[in-house]
This record gives structure tokens, sequence and C-alpha cells, in this order.
């Protein structure tokens, strides 16, 4: 979706309402460098008045009736169902998505915002508690309501430009908190789409700005008092940084991962193994292994090993690689060439120290051909680190015990797959994997939008999926009634 040269920069908004600063930079796409847009960058006073606005629009947004939040949330998913082949494009064109996942996103996010008006409706009904189970609490009862901790600061990735900005905006708007956001600087345009939506509805102005700030200025808004939510998905180092950075803040961090898929013994006839060699080729390869539950590691018994490593093999092979805006591609470019020439050196050094190279391994500019590895070492980048590319490592072990210490010898715990059809194992599984999100029968990559969602160890703290979000943005404050009739 090239821009004409002489456009006007596309706005950000400030309070709900269209605003341009002083400055601009440049969106290009990662596979042929083309212009896609150019973004206004809000000057520190207008950075200022947002904040400013939803502090003093946090009483009138909470007060704000559950159904006029919801129908803003409606709104927005239903504007998203109309424009969703034009939004799709600005995600291939901006994050070199493939124009198959990128319509996949758009729907997610119609989801997320569908599910945020369905909790909006019901969010918040209060539970009550008699307090007479003794005798000083005689005439009492405890009624527990949720309300909004203050303004959130969301801080979005580039790899769901607009799903991941989804995820913070409208559980906020559910809750009934105000929320600024600040989109990725590679993908800002998508994330500013949803400000389009947002302000076709009756939300108090105020309640949510889109603000595109540079990264260098993020640290004065982290740690400005007056929002003391921040809700950060992206990599560990900046993750860690915040959170170091505002120990008393209420924070939730997605981060990173290295998402194993386990394939064990009884997950064994040939279809079986079609099927997991299938979902373990497509899901080491979306949006170029630029997720943070994309699979990295199989890890695979000794008795189904040796079939299962050429279906995976002739699967990552058979991935369409290419331009992202057609409509066959199913891999397209990691998100620069600086992205591309670091998974490069982290795959030649696996190879150097004695991996076995059996797909891929080539780079072209910012594009990485679909990579599968064996016998990578323990203490190689690769086999530590989240590579956030479309690489995967493979690895024989004997039996369950082995399988699932495999998983959890990793400095990361966010999703982990199991390939197994015998419900005690799924059962087993859940409590042995030190992860938040245990899926049977598929990759670690799947993820319903409506779920909890997040890690632990160093993948982060806090849960995204809607309701669970609106839960960290809020906090229980009880009220307690005396001199009762209970
Ligand atoms: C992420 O990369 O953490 C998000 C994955 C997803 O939403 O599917």
């Amino acid at each position: 979706m090239p821009i004409p040269t002489d456009a006007a920069p596309t706005a950000f908004w400030l309070a709900g309402r269209e605003a341009t600063g002083e400055a601009t930079f440049d969106v290009t796409s990662p596979w042929d460098g083309r212009l896609v847009g150019t973004v206004s960058v809000p000057t520190e006073a207008q950075v200022e008045e947002a904040v400013a606005a939803s502090v003093a629009v946090q009483e009138e947004l909470a007060a704000t009736p559950a159904h006029v939040r919801a129908a803003a949330l409606d709104h927005v998913h239903r504007r998203l169902v109309e424009r969703t082949e034009e939004i799709a494009r600005l995600i291939s064109a901006e994050n070199g998505k493939p124009m198959k996942w990128a319509r996949g996103e758009v729907g997610r996010a119609v989801s997320v915002f569908r599910f945020a008006a369905e909790e909006a409706r019901r969010f918040n009904g209060g539970e009550a508690q008699r307090l007479d189970t003794d005798a000083g609490g005689a005439g009492r009862l405890a009624l527990t309501r949720r309300f909004p901790r203050g303004t959130v600061l969301g801080i979005a990735p580039f790899n769901f430009p607009l799903n991941l900005c989804a995820h913070k905006i409208a559980p906020a708007i559910a809750a009934g908190a105000p929320i600024i956001l600040k989109p990725a600087p590679a993908t800002p345009l998508s994330g500013l789409i949803l400000g389009e939506l947002l302000a076709e509805t009756d939300l108090p102005a105020g309640s949510w700005s889109i603000l595109p700030v540079p990264n260098d200025r993020m640290p004065a808004l982290v740690q400005d008092e007056r929002l003391p939510v921040v809700s950060f998905t992206g990599s560990e180092k900046v993750g860690y940084a915040i959170l170091d950075s505002v120990p008393r803040k209420h924070c939730t961090l997605e981060l990173g991962g290295n998402g194993a898929a386990v394939v064990l013994p009884d997950f064994s006839s040939e279809a079986d193994l079609d099927w997991a060699a299938q979902r373990i080729a497509t899901f080491s390869n979306y949006q170029g292994g630029q997720s943070c539950i994309s699979v990295q590691r199989v890890i695979a018994d000794a008795s189904v090993y040796d079939r299962l490593v050429p279906k995976i093999v002739a699967a990552v092979e058979a991935q369409v690689t290419g331009d992202p805006s057609d409509d066959a591609t199913e891999v397209g470019p990691l998100v620069n060439e600086d992205a591309a020439q670091r998974v490069e050196s982290w795959v030649d050094e696996a190879v150097e120290r004695g991996a076995k190279l059996l797909a891929g391994g080539k780079r072209d500019g910012a594009s990485y051909a679909p990579t599968v590895l064996e016998d990578v070492p323990a203490d190689a980048t690769l086999a530590c680190e989240e590579v956030f590319g479309p690489v995967l490592t493979l690895k024989k072990v004997d039996g369950e015990a082995a399988a699932f210490a495999a998983v959890n010898d990793s400095k990361f715990g966010l999703q982990a797959g199991v390939f197994t059809h015998d419900v005690q194992t799924a059962f087993r599984a859940h409590r042995a994997l030190e992860v938040g999100g245990v899926i049977i029968g598929d990759v670690p990559s799947y993820r319903a939008d409506q779920m909890p969602y997040g890690g632990v160890k160093q993948s982060g703290v806090g849960r995204e999926g809607v309701r669970f979000a609106m839960d960290d943005y809020t906090y229980e404050r009880v009220l307690v009634l005396t001199g009762l009739a209970l």
C-alpha cells in the first residue's frame, strides 16, 4: 500500500482526536523497502496533554455505563470486519506479514473487541461475602467490586501490529480504565487505524490516546506516576528494564519464549505424524517465526523421531516464501535486515559448533529461509535464547519424563505443545511443564484471544486474554455493610 510522496503524514490520536506534531518518521516495507507511510510524532507537550486528559477523565470513564462502553467496543469490532481487507493490506505492507496471516490477525482483533464488549457487560457484578462467621462480624456483609487502578500505559510490539494493540486497548475500555497506547516504531500504522474506529464512538474524550512516541522518550512516560499500570509486550531485555525502573508500578510483561512441541510415543500413526509435522512446520514459520509462541524446539520421543524428522523437513521445505502481498505466500521477510542477520549469525554459530543443518540456513536481505537443525549444542545461542525467526531445532529424547525435563530446561516458560492422545499424559504435562499454557494435540503457538495468555520464568508476569487483562488493570475494593439482618 504505497502512499503518494506528497501525502500528509498520518496523524496520531491525542485524547480521542486527531493531531500532528512537529517531526515525522517513515514506515517502510520490510519486503522491498518502499515507503508505506509517514507518521507524525507527538511533541512533549502533546504527550503531557494526553496524560493529563487521561487522568482528568478517569472518574467519568469509570462511571460510564457498561452499555455505552460495550457499544463502543462492538462498534470497533463491526468496523474491523468491514475494513478487513484494507487493514490486512496495511499490516502486510508495514510488517511484511503474508496476507494469509494478516487477514487472520484482523479476524483475531475482531474477536478481541467482541469479547471485550461481552466482558464489559458482565464485569464487576460484585461478590457478596457474609462476615458473621465470627461473632465480631454479626450483621456485617462484605461486597467486593473491581475498580480501575488508573491510566494504563500500553506498549505494543511489531509482530502483531493490530491485534496486540487491540489486546491493550479493548480490555482497558471494557474495564473503564483510560489508556495511552504506544505502537511499535516499525509498525505504527495498523495501531493508528484503531484510533479511526474509536473516534467514531461516544467514549469520553481523554479515555484513549494512540501516540507513536519514539523509544528513547519512553522512559519518562514509563516513570510518570500518573500512569500506574504498564502493559508491555516485547523483548525480555526491555521488559525487565521497565520492571526494574518502576518496581512499585503494576506491570504486565508479555516477553519472549522458545516454544517447545513435544511428540510422545502414542502419537505415532502416519496420520498423527503428518499432522504434527504440518503444524510444526507451519507454526515455526508463521510471521517469519516472529511470534513469542512460534515453535522453536521439537522434542520427540526416540520411538517416533526417525519417522517424524523427514516429514518435518519436507513440510518446512514446502513452505511458500516470498512477496507477502501474494495470497500464496506463507513466509515473508523478517521485520528488517538486521533481524535476519542476527538469525543468520545464530544459525551459523550453531553449525560451526557441530549442529546439523537439515533445511534452509540461507539469508536474502531481510528474508531468512525456513530452517531446521538437529544436534544443536545445549549452550549454543540458538538453544538458549528466543530466535524470533523461522528456525526449528530438533531433539531426540527417551520417554515422557525426559521430554518434559527438556521443555523445562529453558529460562523461558510461555507455552508448550504436547502431541499425545492420552488424557492422563495431558494432566501430567499440565502439572509438570513450567509454562503459562499447555496445548494438547497441537503446537505451543495456539492462542485463543479470550484465554489467559502469559508466561512464567523469564517469559514475563501477568496475563492477557481479555478478561485476564481487565483483572490486571483493576483491583478489588471491598465494601463492608454493617447492621444488616443477614
Ligand atoms: C506474541 O507474540 O506474544 C503473541 C502471540 C499471539 O498473539 O498469537
